[in-house]
């Protein structure tokens, strides 16, 4: 069997990352169809994205300071915190991403470790890194799916805005994830 070699892809990591960035304008396009022609409402309120539609009815797309503003919405309606798959994906995300942030300050930045020990590191740095990043994926689209239940939509367009955005974003897990494979010239 040949060797493993990053080099036998036979591709660089330059056109997949382009692909990728492409696939993002496309997820903000389309979420942005879905908030502002199908759910009535600005999606950027306070500066971050979520959506809080006139009816004062909860339909987020999270950001970590949005998360806030669910907690707070689940309290004032008396809904239960973090009982769903979604929620315990979603606030594991933010934490790890939070320790992985913290500690690499720490570790690359100040005060720094001795350079053999970042050596060392920075593999695992990159790979949690990559563990994150799928996390957040599948927050993503967890959500969506309990957003879609609970609107209960079906067949129409909203269906297929929603239903697309999540493709969209599988599509953008999966060339990020090559990227990081590919080697950067080929
Ligand atoms: C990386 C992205 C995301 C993260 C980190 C995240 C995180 C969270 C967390 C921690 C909660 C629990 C709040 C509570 O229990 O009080 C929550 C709730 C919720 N999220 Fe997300 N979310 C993300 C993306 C999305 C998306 C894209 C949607 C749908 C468009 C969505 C829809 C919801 C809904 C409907 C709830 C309330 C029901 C529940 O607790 O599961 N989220 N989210």
């Amino acid at each position: 069997m040949a060797p493993k070699s990053r080099q036998s892809f036979q591709l660089s990591a330059l056109p997949v990352a382009m692909f990728a960035h492409l696939v993002a304008i496309a997820v903000m396009a389309l979420l942005l169809v879905w908030l502002l022609h199908f759910r009535d409402g600005a999606p950027i309120v306070n500066g971050d994205w979520v959506y809080l539609n006139s009816r004062g009815s909860y339909n987020g797309i999270q950001d970590c300071t949005s998360n806030k503003k669910v907690f707070k919405f689940h309290n004032e309606l008396g809904i239960p915190d973090m009982y769903t798959l979604h929620s315990w994906l979603g606030l594991s995300t933010i934490c790890l991403f939070g320790l992985q942030l913290l500690f690499a300050f720490f570790a690359f930045l100040f005060p720094g470790a001795e350079w053999s020990t970042r050596a060392r590191l920075a593999p695992w740095h990159v790979f949690f890194g990559i563990v994150i990043f799928f996390m957040a994926i599948l927050s993503a689209e967890t959500g969506l799916v309990e957003k879609f239940i609970f609107l209960k939509l079906q067949r129409g367009q909203e269906a297929l805005i929603v239903n697309f955005t999540g493709l969209l974003i599988l599509l953008f897990g999966i060339s990020v994830g090559l990227t990081v494979l590919l080697p950067q010239r080929y």
